[in-house]
């Protein structure tokens, strides 16, 4: 099993990295490969909309990180999808790498792929995080892709404040037990 992390945050070691690098490190623990990819440091372009991956010949004109992006998606089993909120959306680096799904996007990339949602905030308000919950609820319901772990981290501003948060580290933690148990039950539901 491998699992992957996409870091939407552009400000390194800070909360979103380190809940996504204690998940790896706890899936590591348990058996998985595990990998980070940092999206600020990858070249990703926006999406034109001028529909080329709806051609018969199907491909992205963009030349840039996306197909070995795509790659590390399709070779991974749980991608761990990481973005602090930056008024009340997602990071820049995280919506231009989702927009881009759009033309790599088939049933057969998000089948039987699971995604853990890790969103840290400096309000205190699980509202404020809505938009960004409900923008990954909506587009993993439509591209088939199972959201089997949120974890929202309140309250954390300063780049560590995390550390500081026990039962955010625990719950972290904690993701990766869902996957795991939840990968067992399916195994006994087949055999
Ligand atoms: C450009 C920008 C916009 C932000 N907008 C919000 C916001 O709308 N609501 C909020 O609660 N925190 C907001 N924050 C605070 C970050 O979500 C918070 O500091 C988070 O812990 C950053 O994660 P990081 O340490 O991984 O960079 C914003 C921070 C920046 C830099």
């Amino acid at each position: 099993m491998k699992m992957i992390g996409f870091c939407g945050s552009p400000r390194r070691k800070g909360n979103t990295e380190i809940l996504m690098q204690t998940i790896l490190d706890e899936a590591e623990s348990n058996g998985f490969d595990t990998e980070m990819v940092y999206l600020a440091d990858a070249d990703i372009g926006f999406c034109k909309a001028c529909d080329a991956c709806h051609l018969p010949s199907g491909k992205c004109i963009i030349d840039d990180d996306m197909e070995s992006l795509v790659q590390k998606m399709k070779e991974s089993d749980v991608w761990v999808l990481g973005t602090p909120v930056y008024w009340w959306g997602p990071t820049a680096q995280m919506k231009v790498f989702i927009d881009r799904w759009y033309g790599f996007y088939s049933e057969e990339l998000f089948k039987n792929k699971k995604a853990i949602l890790v969103v840290p905030m400096e309000d205190s308000e699980e509202k404020t995080a809505s938009h960004v919950v409900g923008m990954f609820q909506d587009s993993c319901d439509y591209v088939g892709l199972e959201l089997a772990d949120i974890i929202v981290a309140k309250g954390v501003r300063n780049k560590g404040d995390v550390k500081e948060k026990p039962e955010l580290m625990k719950q972290a933690k904690d993701s990766v037990s869902k996957i795991t148990a939840q990968a067992k039950t399916t195994m006994k539901t087949k055999n």
